[in-house]
């Protein structure tokens, strides 16, 4: 593997899921691979998944780890031909070439603005690391997508999936603050891969990137959605169309016991307790919030080691 800025970078699904699952019954045992190499993380954005699992997993194949929250000390123009007599102190072009000295895998996250569709779409952060940078780059989550989520979350399925077809559900809930459709996007990649029966459900207007949904069943009524569902992944986002925008708050579409019945709860953390889920769920033995977390480790582990046994 050269790269995982996207879902799509993984060419065999079933592959790289049971490859993770070898990784996490015997996590060390290719400490060989990072021997001597390091793992450069920018975070543009806050993280404590990520972060952690991430260091975890490199560190668990013998890589050194630097990380570095960029905002708060380091200003970046990307803007080409730009006059930078402003408060960007550093080009990508020097800076993404100059990190790559001390990186043999640099990983970025870098949130959306979410006012500029357009811009968001273009992933200019992620896209010119990838562009200035002449060492792989992995996806932290940027502007579109979360692929190491998606991974964890496909290998979490995988795990405690009892049907050979189970019944997947994503849902919309509220949310007091405008999100990304980052983690839906790549949620819904994910699970064409796999082999699932797939419903999202949303209020009107919250309709996803239909280049990602495609074909994708989408049914407005949440309960009847959610009817005799083995998943049920929740996940707040914002408009798409009437782009990052909070359409509704509406309280009904919060994930309750009720509604979840037998299915196993997903969420890919952090979750607004009582205002995306009701406690009862989240302290139910059906939420596999934890283990989706854990499994961040073994996402990141298994990319970062297709990734180091292609290093030149
Ligand atoms: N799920 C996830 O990406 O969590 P963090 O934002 O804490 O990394």
């Amino acid at each position: 593997m050269k790269k995982y800025t996207a879902i799509h970078d993984i060419h065999d699904f079933s592959q790289i899921i049971n490859e993770a699952l070898t990784i996490k019954n015997a996590p060390f045992n290719n400490k060989h691979l990072g021997t001597n190499k390091t793992l450069v993380m920018l975070f543009f954005n806050a993280s404590l998944r990520t972060r952690l699992s991430t260091e975890k997993a490199a560190k668990n194949l013998g890589m050194d780890v630097i990380c570095m929250q960029i905002n708060n000390s380091w200003n970046l123009e990307f803007e080409d031909g730009t006059v930078m007599n402003l408060t960007t102190s550093e080009h990508i072009k020097e800076a993404a070439k100059v990190i790559a000295q001390y990186a043999d895998i640099i990983a970025v996250r870098a949130f959306p603005n979410l006012t500029d569709k357009n811009q968001d779409n273009a992933e200019i952060i992620i896209n010119s690391f990838s562009k200035y940078a002449n060492v792989p780059v992995v996806n932290l989550e940027s502007s579109t997508a979360h692929p190491l989520q998606a991974l964890a979350d496909a290998i979490t399925i995988n795990e405690f999936s009892k049907a050979s077809k189970p019944k997947v559900v994503l849902s919309w809930a509220p949310h007091p603050k405008a999100l990304p459709q980052s983690v839906a996007n790549s949620f819904v990649t994910v699970m064409q891969q796999l082999p699932v029966d797939f419903t999202i459900t949303h209020p009107k207007g919250y309709e996803l990137n239909t280049d990602i949904t495609k074909d994708v069943v989408i049914n407005y009524n949440q309960v009847e959605a959610l009817k005799n569902a083995d998943f049920v992944y929740v996940k707040n986002w914002s408009a798409y169309t009437d782009y990052g925008k909070i359409l509704s708050q509406d309280t009904n579409w919060m994930i309750t016991q009720d509604k979840l019945a037998k299915a196993k709860f997903m969420h890919c953390l952090p979750v607004r307790r009582n205002v995306i889920v009701e406690d009862a769920v989240l302290d139910s033995e059906n939420s596999l919030v934890i283990e989706q977390a854990n499994n961040r480790t073994y996402a990141a582990q298994v990319i970062l080691k297709k990734i180091l046994e292609n290093l030149d």
